[in-house]
């Protein structure tokens, strides 16, 4: 009977997290983690990173409602003198619903707040179109990103 009562409460918290951001437009901060980042490699001009970081929902870092992970790969193509990067990036935001692709050019700078497009997406998100809007809170360490879809996914009457 304790174990019914505490599994149906983990699946009512788990789906409360995932409908936080299964919504045609939300918001998730992401922290960077050193140890699920790595050198692909380099070549006279560019380094190349893939990584996996934890994302929360919300603009702030401390946030405490896990939404997922964003995993990717990023291409270093310019630094400026105060080594803040412009990079080309490819990444998913793996939720708990599905997960959306985006990626493009990301100036990783003090105060950035760029766009970058929605290329597709799996589960809810199957067929996912819109945009991503990226605000730098600490280049290199923490981004917040604001998903704008042009279609609400089909998670609202799913079990999951
Ligand atoms: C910028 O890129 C360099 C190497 O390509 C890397 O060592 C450095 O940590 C990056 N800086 C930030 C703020 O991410």
């Amino acid at each position: 009977m304790k174990t019914t009562v505490a599994i149906l409460l983990l699946s009512a918290l788990a789906l409360a997290n995932a409908q936080s951001i299964c919504k045609k437009s939300f918001t998730v901060t992401e922290n960077y983690v050193e140890k699920t980042s790595a050198l692909v490699g380099c070549t006279d001009a560019e380094c190349t990173y893939a990584f996996s970081n934890p994302l929360v929902v919300g603009t702030s870092a401390s946030g405490k409602t896990k939404a997922g992970d964003n995993i990717g790969t990023c291409t270093v193509f310019s630094s400026t003198a105060a080594g803040e990067n412009r990079s080309y990036c490819m990444m998913s935001l793996k939720t708990p619903s599905g997960i959306i692709n985006f990626g493009g050019e990301f100036p990783d700078f003090k105060n950035g707040d760029f766009t970058m497009p929605v290329t597709g997406g799996t589960g809810a998100f199957l067929g996912a179109s819109g945009a991503v809007r990226c605000q730098v809170v600490k280049p290199g360490y923490t981004w917040t990103y604001t998903v704008s879809l042009t279609k609400a996914p089909t998670c609202a009457s799913r079990r999951i």
